[in-house]
């Protein structure tokens, strides 16, 4: 596949990973992804924004030997993380006059990170710019996009923005640009779950700031491009800004059935109080689909039986991944069994410091449940939906 033009000078160079299932050894990528890396030819200097995956560094080097790049000025790395900086050392190898252009933290990352030579770099602050001759790059600080050192980086010129990880989307496609509105936001709300979740808050001052900007291209760093900024800007201020939504997420596990006998009755006490419910069976889930749902859910009912008189071991994982994904929860309960005894419920409430949550009461019974443990799940059910009522969750 060849390097496709953009706008007049500018060149998409990515590499697409149709096989990648994993990313950061944690993240399942069910769709593949892409590592998006943009040349632009100015009059006066060439720059490339961002690289690739060191796995697919071939792929950028070809690009650029067919659109006949023999000098790089300037990479710009807006980010240190190597899905985007690990074909940096190779492209200095390469164009030896190459300057890192990246913010103060970047290089100190990058030098941590790829062993890059202290001499090789030039640091941008928040708001400088940078000539190419008739087009002029101007960086922006927008760190926690995903690591703490990012910046985005904006085309004046051509009204384009380049954002790195900053809504992008892990798919694998040969569009260029979306075409496929929905399958793209499936993948881009995906993307905003496990990787900019945690980090929304900053996100809400991220988007003020660009409000400022006129932008015609959004160009990120995985996923197609956005010739409509609006339908990704739009989806983000969904995400980060509105209230949690009349929706109860419960991850759960069960052994011998006790857990999964409550947890449906449960589902069923909610949908019958007209409050939406996801459940998600640890033993077989995309996580990927706990965090989406957890994007917009007000209240999370963990459902757990009792190991060693803790919780089941890929509950605690799960109260740890969301306990970091940092959601906009409201309310939290457990449901559970044990056979002789159990601390699951206070080892559980332990993993979620970060989540600035209502405790609501738990629901922990010996063996099977029976009438009354049903009527204290009708009075959870309740609790929860009243309280959903009581904020105008819808
Ligand atoms: Fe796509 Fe944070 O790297």
């Amino acid at each position: 596949m060849k390097a496709r033009e953009i706008r007049p000078k500018i060149y998409s160079v990515r590499a697409i990973d149709w096989d990648r299932r994993l990313f950061d050894a944690l993240i399942p990528l069910p769709d593949g992804t892409s590592y998006n890396s943009y040349l632009i030819k100015g009059s006066e200097k060439m720059a490339l924004i961002d690289t690739v995956d060191p796995t697919m560094d071939g792929v950028l080097m070809n690009h650029l030997s067919q659109l006949g790049v023999e000098n790089i000025d300037y990479v710009i790395a807006n980010h240190a993380e190597q899905d985007h900086s690990g074909t940096i050392p190779r492209i200095l190898e390469v164009y030896s006059n190459a300057k890192v252009v990246t913010t103060p933290k970047g290089k100190g990352m990058l030098m941590d990170l790829l062993l890059i030579a202290e001499d090789r770099f030039i640091t941008v602050s928040d708001g400088e710019t940078l000539s190419l001759g008739n087009k002029t790059l101007e960086f922006i600080h927008a760190p926690w996009v995903h690591w703490p050192e990012t910046m985005l980086t904006y085309l004046r010129e051509d009204k384009m923005l380049f954002p790195c990880d900053l809504f992008g989307s892990h798919l694998a496609t040969t569009d260029l640009y979306v075409t496929d509105e929905g399958q793209v936001y499936e993948a881009a709300k995906r993307y905003y779950a496990e990787i900019m979740m945690p980090f929304h808050t900053k996100i809400q001052q991220h988007l003020e700031w660009i409000k400022d900007y006129q932008i015609d291209i959004i160009a990120p760093s995985h996923g197609p491009i956005y010739d409509k900024p609006s339908f990704i800007l739009e989806a983000y201020r969904g995400w980060v800004f509105d209230p949690p939504r009349n929706i109860v997420v419960i991850p759960y596990i069960s052994m011998h059935g006790s857990t999964q006998k409550m947890v449906d009755y449960l589902v069923g006490a909610l949908a019958d109080r007209s409050v939406t419910v996801k459940q998600f069976n640890l033993s077989v889930v995309d996580i990927g689909k706990l965090a989406m749902a957890l994007v917009d859910a007000a209240t999370m009912v963990i459902g757990t039986p009792t190991v060693l008189v803790g919780p089941h071991p890929n509950v605690a994982y799960a109260a740890f991944l969301v306990n970091a994904l940092r959601p906009k929860l409201q309310f939290v309960s457990i449901i559970g069994s044990y056979g002789w005894g159990s601390k699951a419920v206070e080892q559980l409430r332990g993993m979620i410091p970060n989540l600035k949550v209502e405790v609501l009461d738990s629901v922990i019974i010996k063996g099977f449940p029976e009438e009354s443990d049903f009527r204290a799940l009708d009075n959870l059910a309740e609790a929860i939906a009243q309280k959903h009522k009581a904020y105008n969750f819808v």
